[in-house]
C-alpha cells in the first residue's frame, strides 16, 4: 500500500492497474449496494479502501470480514469519488485468510487508550499509533546506521553478558547460573545459592558475578583504541527500580567512540548526529509525522524542525546552577552546586529558559558522575556532557574519557571500586594511550522526543519496566 499511495500524486499512476494486498482489516461498513472494507498491511498509515459489491468473489464470506481478520483482496485500481483518498480498489476477488471474533477482538473501532493499549501489547502494533511509532523508530535505527557509515564509524557488538559495571551505579541484572556436578555432568540449574545463602561462584557459569551489561562503553573505548571511531547499537539493562515515564529496564543505547577527540568534537558529533536523524525522519515519514502533530503532539513538525536547523545552546553545569537559582522558581529537589540535576531542573532548562531549544550541559562536578570521565583543570569538575531536550529531559550523556592512567586509577579508588577487575580497561592506557571522547543515546528517549509519544513504554515494543515482563 505505501507503495501505490506513498508517492507525490497518492496512487493516480496506478489507477487502471491490477493489484493484491494483503493486510487486515480496520472497518467495514455495508451500504446498500456496496461494502467499504478498509484494509491496513502495516506498510503506511493509510488504508486502501476496498469496495466490495455482490458481484464481487468471496463476496459470501462477508459476515466474516470483521476489524482483525486478515484477508487477500484482488482488484483494479480506480481513482475514488469520496475526498479522503485519491484511489480505492475496486475488489474482484476477497479471502478470509483468518477470521476475527468481533465479539471479543480487544481492539474495537474506538479509540482506545494508550494505558489500555499496553495490556494488549501483542495487538496494539494494529492500531495507527502503533503502527506509525514502529515505522519511526525503524527510520530512526536507519538513519543512525546511514550517519555513522556515512561518517566512517565501524559498528561494534559490545557483549550482553558482562562482569563490569561501566556506571559504577549498581543498577545490573545479575545472570547467575550455577553448574551442578549430577552423575550426567554440567547440567545447569539456575540460582542455586550454598547452604549459608550465599551464591558458591566457583560453581558458577563465569566463576564470577557476571550481569546484563548497563552500557557498551568500556568495551566500545577498547575498539576505539584500535580502529578509531566506532559506534555500538544494542540493547541495555538497568535495574532501576523507578516507575516513570523515562526509564526501562531494557532500552536500547547508541554508543559512539571517538578516538583522538575531546569533549568540543564529542559535542558536535552529538548535535550533528541528533539533527541528522531529526531531518531524516521528517522527510522520510512524512505521513507519520502529520499524524503524531495532529493526534499526539501538536506542533511537533514545526519544533523538530527548529531543532534540525538552529545550533544547540552550550552552558556549563555552574552556569546551569546560577540560572537555575536565579530563576526565583520553587522546584521540588533543592539546587545547589554539587548536587545533580533533576528531571524538573532540566525541563526548566530548555523549556522554559531556552523555549524548547535542546540544551547541552558541560562540566559536571566529578562527584556526582562515573569514574571514567576526565577530570579538568579546576580539580572539581569533568569533562562530561548532557544533551537535553523538552519534555524528555537527558537524551544524551558523554564526556571525554580520563586517558591518564594514575589519574583513572586514582578515580577508580575515590569511587571505591575494584582495580584489579578493570585490569583490561586500565591496560588502554597502559599501551598506546590517545584522548578520546564518546556519548550514549537512549534510543527510546529518541523515539519519544520524535514522535512526541509521552511514555517510553510505548516507544517500545514490549517495555520492560517494575512488575511487569509480559509478552
Ligand atoms: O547517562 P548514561 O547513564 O550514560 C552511559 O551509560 C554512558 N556509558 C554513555 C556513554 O558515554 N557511552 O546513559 C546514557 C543515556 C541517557 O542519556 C538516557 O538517554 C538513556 O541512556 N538511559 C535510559 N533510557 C531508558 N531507560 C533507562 N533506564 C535509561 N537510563 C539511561
Ligand atoms: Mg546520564
Amino acid at each position: 500500500v505505501a507503495e501505490v499511495k506513498g508517492g507525490e500524486d497518492q496512487g493516480a499512476a496506478w489507477v487502471g492497474k491490477e493489484l493484491t494486498v494483503r493486510g487486515w482489516v480496520r472497518t467495514c461498513r455495508a451500504q446498500r449496494t456496496v461494502t467499504f472494507v478498509e484494509v491496513n498491511d502495516g506498510s503506511c498509515l493509510s488504508n486502501m479502501q476496498c469496495v466490495l459489491t455482490p458481484e464481487t468473489e468471496g463476496y459470501d464470506q462477508i459476515d466474516s470480514i470483521n476489524t482483525g481478520a486478515s484477508v487477500l483482496v484482488d482488484g483494479v485500481v480506480a481513482s475514488s469519488q469520496g475526498g479522503k483518498q485519491k484511489v480505492e480498489l475496486k475488489v474482484s476477488k476477497i479471502i478470509v485468510i483468518g477470521e476475527s471474533d468481533p465479539t471479543s477482538f480487544p481492539i474495537q473501532k474506538k479509540r482506545a487508550s494508550r494505558e489500555f493499549l499496553r495490556t494488549v501489547a501483542h495487538l496494539r502494533p494494529r492500531t495507527n499509533t502503533f503502527g506509525a511509532v514502529a515505522r519511526v523508530r525503524n527510520a530512526l535505527a536507519y538513519a543512525t546506521h546511514k550517519f555513522f557509515q556515512d561518517s566512517g564509524f565501524i559498528w561494534v557488538s559490545s557483549p550482553i553478558i558482562t562482569a563490569s559495571d561501566c556506571e559504577g551505579a549498581g543498577e545490573q541484572f545479575y545472570v547467575t547460573t550455577l553448574l551442578s556436578n549430577s552423575a550426567e555432568g554440567g547440567c545447569l540449574v539456575n540460582s542455586i545459592p550454598s547452604k549459608d545463602g550465599r551464591v558458591d561462584w566457583s560453581q558458577d557459569f563465569f566463576c564470577k558475578p557476571a550481569f546484563l551489561t548497563v552500557s557498551g562503553q568500556l568495551n566500545g573505548e577498547t575498539y576505539a583504541s584500535a580502529l578509531s571511531d566506532i559506534y555500538t547499537f544494542g540493547p541495555t539493562f538497568r535495574a532501576e527500580n523507578s516507575n516513570t515515564s523515562r526509564h526501562l529496564a531494557e532500552f536500547w543505547m547508541i554508543e559512539p567512540e571517538l578516538a583522538f577527540a575531546d569533549l568540543n568534537d564529542d559535542m558536535a558529533c552529538a548535535s550533528a548526529y541528533l539533527q541528522y536523524v531529526v531531518k531524516y525522519i521528517l522527510e522520510n515519514c512524512k505521513e507519520d509525522m502529520v499524524f503524531f502533530d495532529t493526534w499526539v503532539e501538536k506542533g511537533i513538525i514545526d519544533r523538530l524542525n527548529n531543532v534540525a536547523e538552529k545550533n544547540f545552546v552550550q552552558m556549563s553545569y555552574s552556569d546551569a546552577i546560577k540560572l537555575l537559582i536565579g530563576s526565583n522558581k520553587k522546584f521540588e529537589f533543592p539546587v545547589k552546586w554539587g548536587l545533580d540535576l533533576q528531571s524538573e531542573h532540566e525541563r526548566y532548562i530548555t523549556e522554559v529558559a531556552f523555549g524548547g531549544s535542546p540544551v547541552i550541559i558541560r562540566d559536571y562536578p566529578k562527584e556526582i558522575k562515573a569514574f571514567y570521565m576526565r577530570q579538568n583543570d579546576d580539580g572539581k569538575t569533568v569533562a562530561a556532557m548532557d544533551l537535553l531536550v523538552p519534555r524528555v529531559g537527558e537524551l544524551i550523556g558523554g564526556s571525554q574519557r580520563e586517558e591518564r592512567l594514575d589519574y583513572l586509577e586514582g578515580r577508580l579508588d575515590e569511587s571505591n571500586l575494584n582495580k584489579d577487575s578493570y585490569w583490561w580497561y586500565l591496560d588502554l592506557r597502559r599501551y598506546g594511550s590517545v584522548p578520546h571522547a564518546g556519548f550514549g543515546l537512549g534510543f527510546e528517549r529518541l523515539v519519544q522526543f520524535a514522535t512526541g509519544i509521552d511514555n517510553i513504554r510505548d516507544a517500545i515494543p514490549f517495555p520492560r519496566v517494575p512488575g511487569s515482563a509480559e509478552f
